[in-house]
């Protein structure tokens, strides 16, 4: 579809233009990898460009907030990985958007007749770019960082900033439905290893390659779950010891990056077999190797050598208010502001684990067409989606219909509600994000994100009632 190429690149030109004839630029970013690679993205191109910049960080861009920022009169904001949801409020406010989730008014429709809705938007102050407009999936192939890095990329001699789009990509869980990178995100890694910014190699897709114990990225690993060894660290070590890969080395655990290629193979070839005796389609098996970016810049074993633990690393700055930290290390500093962040990852980890016992222990309750837990006040809504996301792929539910999950645990009263889906169920017709959208709104709320992933903030009090407005669409959704 090259006439969509063709409007897309004017609309990145015409931002670039909007953006050169303003001095101050005030970034507002979303507090995920995403998020903070992105308003990274932009903050670099702008210092390069000579613009004044200024950052902030939120959990959710919602009416009240929008309020402020329109009271605060900046001469221009650029809103990074959220906006498209919140056009029609944003209008009046001089500003940019740069972002991937399903926007407002469009969920659902096929593309092509989503781009008819920019016309409405015609005379508004808002200037938006968003790859659901021009034929490309904003769940798959681009991400916030990726669609700011279109920008960034326009603005000047920025491709090094690619590096930073692959990570956001990666945080948004962009490769976990084929392996690796696909569609507008793939032309961004090209840019990457062109540059050298970037390696990419075939590996195993599992997680914590380069700072997690060898037995630990086992014991860890989830969707797919793995029989036997997720969830059971003694029989992980057992597994390895059998195999004779030695676990560690002068004292220290070997790590999976350290392995010989032999030791990968011998290790994945037995999960495989295992897989298989349990049943397991052979497609689940494949799904274990993939491609795996990692940066030659940077140390080999620290937490911002491959993409994925660089997003993790992010997250742990952003959801606990901390994003300006993740911002210093997208900048560049691997001294003060990357010692803190590896002090945040120890918490975000440890709340992590509370927050899984904690479901654990209240146990989930499947209705006709969802299934969800009530996290009380005791899961932070800045984790909840990631606590969801875990659950789902734990390997103790089924995988047969969407998690959601609640807590009254934010700072204004209510509820956040995340919802996480499969690929399986995304293809048979499951859209998230006009779930969370509709049941929200008819209860007073708003919501959105993307079909395999979305989320709401609702009144109290009113969790019975969403739900069971919720189960209602999904079932039309999947029938
Ligand atoms: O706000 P944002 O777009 O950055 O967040 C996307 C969310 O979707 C992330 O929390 C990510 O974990 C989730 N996701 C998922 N499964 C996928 C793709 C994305 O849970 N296959
Ligand atoms: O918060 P959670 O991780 O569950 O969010 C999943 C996706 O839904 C994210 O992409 C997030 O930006 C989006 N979302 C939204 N509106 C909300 C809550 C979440 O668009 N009120
Ligand atoms: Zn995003």
């Amino acid at each position: 579809m090259y006439w969509l190429d063709d409007t897309l690149k004017k609309q990145i030109k015409n931002i670039v233009q909007k953006l050169k004839k303003s001095q101050k630029v005030h970034i507002v970013s979303h507090i995920d990898a995403d998020g903070i690679t992105s308003a990274s993205i932009a903050y670099k191109a702008l210092e390069r460009a000579g613009n004044e910049v200024s950052v902030e960080f939120i959990k959710q861009l919602e009416s009240d907030k929008i309020s402020s920022l329109r009271d605060a009169e900046h001469e221009l904001i650029w809103f990074t990985d959220f906006g498209s949801g919140q056009l029609e409020a944003l209008n009046g406010i001089d500003c940019i958007i740069t972002d991937h989730h399903e926007p407002q008014g469009t969920a659902g429709m096929p593309t092509g007749v989503q781009r008819g809705n920019i016309l409405s938007y015609a005379n508004s102050t808002v200037l938006e770019l968003n790859p659901h407009r021009y034929g490309i999936n904003g769940a798959t192939e681009l991400s916030g960082a990726g669609t700011t890095y279109l920008v960034a990329r326009e603005m000047g001699d920025n491709k090094d900033l690619s590096k930073l789009a692959v990570v956001g990509a990666v945080g948004d869980l962009q490769t976990v439905r084929d392996g690796k990178l696909i569609g507008k995100n793939r032309e961004i890694l090209q840019d990457g290893t062109d540059g050298r910014y970037i390696e990419c190699r075939k590996e195993t897709t599992l997680y914590g390659l380069e700072s997690r114990p060898i037995p630990k990225v086992l014991q860890y690993a989830s969707d797919p779950v793995l029989p036997g060894l997720t969830g059971d660290g003694t029989a992980c070590t057992n597994f390895l010891t059998d195999l004779n890969i030695p676990l560690k080395e002068d004292g220290d655990w070997r790590k999976w990056y350290q392995l010989s290629q032999g030791e990968k193979k011998k290790i994945l070839s037995a999960v495989g077999k295992r897989m298989l005796e349990h049943g397991y389609p052979p497609s689940y098996v494949e799904s274990l190797v993939g491609e795996v970016y990692t940066f030659p810049g940077e140390d080999k074993g620290s937490m911002v050598h491959e993409a994925k633990e660089f997003s993790t690393l992010l997250n742990s700055c952003g959801r606990y208010k901390k994003g300006e930290i993740g911002l210093k290390i997208c900048l560049g500093d691997r001294d003060e502001y990357y010692n803190k962040a590896m002090q945040l990852l120890q918490g975000h980890r440890q709340v992590l684990v509370d927050c899984m016992k904690y479901v654990e222990s209240v146990g989930i309750t499947r209705m006709d067409n969802l299934q969800y837990f009530h996290g009380g006040d005791r899961i932070p809504d800045t984790v909840l989606g990631t606590v969801v996301g875990m659950v789902l792929g734990s390997g103790n539910v089924d995988r047969d219909m969407p998690m959601l999950g609640f807590t009254e645990s934010g700072e204004k009263e209510g509820l956040k509600v995340s919802s996480r889906g499969t690929k399986q169920l995304t293809d048979a017709g499951l859209d998230l994000s006009i779930v969370m959208s509709n049941c929200s709104k008819q209860l007073g709320g708003e919501g959105g994100g993307h079909n395999i992933a979305a989320g709401a903030f609702i009144p109290e009090g009113t969790e019975e009632e969403f739900l069971s407005l919720a189960d209602e669409i999904i079932k039309k959704q999947l029938s």
